[in-house]
């Protein structure tokens, strides 16, 4: 029997199946051609941010289809539920409430009866007196010299978007400290960190919500011991050189900090939503609480946004349910993020947590297993770079890829005509992808024959183009936040719940058992298949023979 959040349910899944065999022909020449309107009317505004849905493979019947999938879906509900607090992620039965983390001062968010955002406030408060602090120089490390390099140790939520931020707003960050972010378990991520720092300056900011992930007390463990090594063995220079960023006091308690040095945040707080909880510590001492609070004021902004327009003026919508017209219906595979600014850099990597630990399951809200694809894989490197890369992909390869450009009216770093050349690529990739170039004009080019086929772009490949005014702190956490609620409404439209992550459980688990596999002296007994235990055998005997 099929599951009521089976898409296929829905009477919009159907017509949609029907209408893509009238929209596959189409070519977007044709589309622009028959409504010399559509780039002006195809685009929307809001929250600062204008998206150009134009050049996309659909027409208002498709839009409205689209719509109707988003409706019979119960999609207003469950924005609903997820504002108000209801327990949505079912399997961990807990709220799912990133947006209160950016809920003014004096809004009401319950949750069991009790409004949450007062705690919110009352954390940033002492995240901004601590940053003051630091920044200021007041806060002094053991020898009595002032903080200059902060080391955010975390992984995953607790790395990616911290490192993507201090990335994104380096700009307007202080330019007279240093900041390293330490994720992987491999040495070599801590040893280049810090092989310059000096201990007496050094500010290590453990970040971990559970405070358990091996790597992140791996590193923890050893900032420890690398801190302690450089302060002359003190064990008290810990409480002036390490502040911890989790939800687990008891953990952070044991490893060693003080609770009053941890900064803690809620079970309603995704790891993957949290870079505006105290996961943004590290943000905070880069760009000031002052910038961190408007970029809190950019997600509330978007949030508002996603949780009261109509879903034909709604960004966040409109983007995901483009998303699922390709993913679901053209089979189209990925998504290409394609950032035209430096500062960008590492925001694919972020958005590859964010909507692939989110929409990568394979069974629904209710225990069903999906019958439609769900996330597609995000990739991307910024603009122009890309373009000297992957793009030929993307014009002439035999995928479809659908691409979202993001671009800036506005340069931080207006330097001569840089920032025209930057903005006419993301203008003239997009317009090529669509349009492509046909046989007739190649020809007419006086292209030797033999080499036109090869010359000729399909076109047909569709894209957005975000635009916003500059990259502020304003205007990461309005990005951020379209993202976010972008995935989440994928997540709705396939019924399925966004906010666990069972399928990174097994892993570790076997990575626990395979540890005093390696490291035991005498020879383990080894139940795994016949690969892993040579594989383990292998490995134990290099070690012995010390290459
Ligand atoms: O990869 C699994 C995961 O649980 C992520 O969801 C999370 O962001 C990351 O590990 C780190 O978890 P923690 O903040 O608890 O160390």
């Amino acid at each position: 029997m099929t599951s009521p959040l089976s898409p296929e349910a829905r009477p919009a899944w159907s017509a949609l199946a029907t209408h893509y065999d009238m929209i596959a022909p189409l070519h977007l020449r044709d589309l622009f051609a028959q409504d010399p309107q559509r780039g002006e009317r195809l685009c929307l505004e809001a929250a600062g941010v204008f998206l150009d849905y134009s050049k996309n493979r659909v027409t208002d019947q498709t839009l409205g289809l689209l719509f109707q999938l988003a409706a019979q879906s119960g999609l207003r509900q469950r924005i609903d539920a997820m504002f108000s607090g209801e327990r949505i992620n079912l399997t961990e039965g807990r709220p799912v409430l990133h947006t209160a983390l950016r809920a003014p001062r004096g809004a009401s968010v319950l949750v069991d009866g009790e409004n949450v955002v007062p705690q919110v406030h009352e954390v940033l408060d002492r995240m901004s007196a601590f940053c003051d602090q630091v920044r200021g120089g007041a806060w002094k490390g053991h020898t009595g010299k002032p903080i200059k390099n902060v080391v955010n140790v975390g992984i995953g939520g607790s790395d990616l978007g911290p490192a993507m931020a201090y990335q994104a707003l380096q700009h307007f960050a202080r330019r007279d400290m240093r900041f390293r972010f330490v994720s992987n378990v491999d040495g070599t991520d801590f040893a280049e960190a810090t092989r310059d720092l000096d201990p007496e300056q050094t500010l290590f900011v453990i970040a971990s919500k559970t405070f358990t992930t091996l790597e992140t007390m791996t590193n923890a463990h050893t900032a420890r011991a690398w801190s302690l090594a450089g302060l002359g063995g003190d064990p008290q220079s810990v409480q002036r050189h390490f502040v911890a960023l989790s939800t687990n006091a008891e953990a952070v308690a044991a490893f060693g900090i003080d609770t009053k040095q941890m900064f803690g945040f809620w079970d309603w707080v995704g790891g993957r939503y949290s870079m505006d909880s105290a996961i943004g510590l590290s943000t905070m001492l880069a760009v000031g609480p002052g910038a961190f609070k408007d970029m809190l004021a950019g997600f509330h902004e978007m949030d508002e946004h996603f949780r009261t327009a109509p879903f034909d003026r709604n960004l966040p919508v409109i983007k995901a349910l483009l998303s699922i017209w390709y993913n679901d219906f053209f089979g189209a595979q990925t998504v290409a993020v394609l950032p035209y600014s430096q500062y960008l850099k590492r925001f694919p990597a972020y958005l590859q947590q964010l909507a692939m630990e989110s929409n990568g399951k394979h069974i629904r809200l209710d225990g069903s297993r999906v019958d439609v694809d769900t996330s597609p894989i995000y990739w991307g490197e910024p603009g122009t770079n890309g373009q000297h890369s992957f793009y030929q992909l993307i014009h002439q390869g035999t995928r479809l890829i659908p691409s979202d450009f993001i671009a800036f009216a506005h340069s931080n770093n207006p330097l001569g005509r840089h920032h025209d050349l930057l903005v006419a690529n993301v203008f003239a990739q997009a317009e090529s992808l669509a349009f492509g170039k046909t046989t007739a004009q190649v020809e007419a080019e006086g292209t030797p024959a033999a080499l036109v086929p090869h010359r000729v772009f399909d076109g047909n490949r569709p894209s957005n183009v975000l635009m916003l005014d500059r990259l502020t702190p304003k205007a990461l956490g309005r990005l951020v936040a379209l993202y976010e609620h972008d995935v989440f409404t994928q997540g709705v439209i396939w019924g399925i719940d966004s906010f666990d992550q069972w399928g990174v459980e097994l892993g570790k688990v076997l990575a626990s058992r395979i540890v005093p596999e390696l490291v035991d002296e005498s020879t383990p007994d080894l139940s795994h298949d016949s690969s892993t235990n040579a594989l383990i055998r292998r490995y134990r005997e290099l070690k012995r023979a010390g290459h």
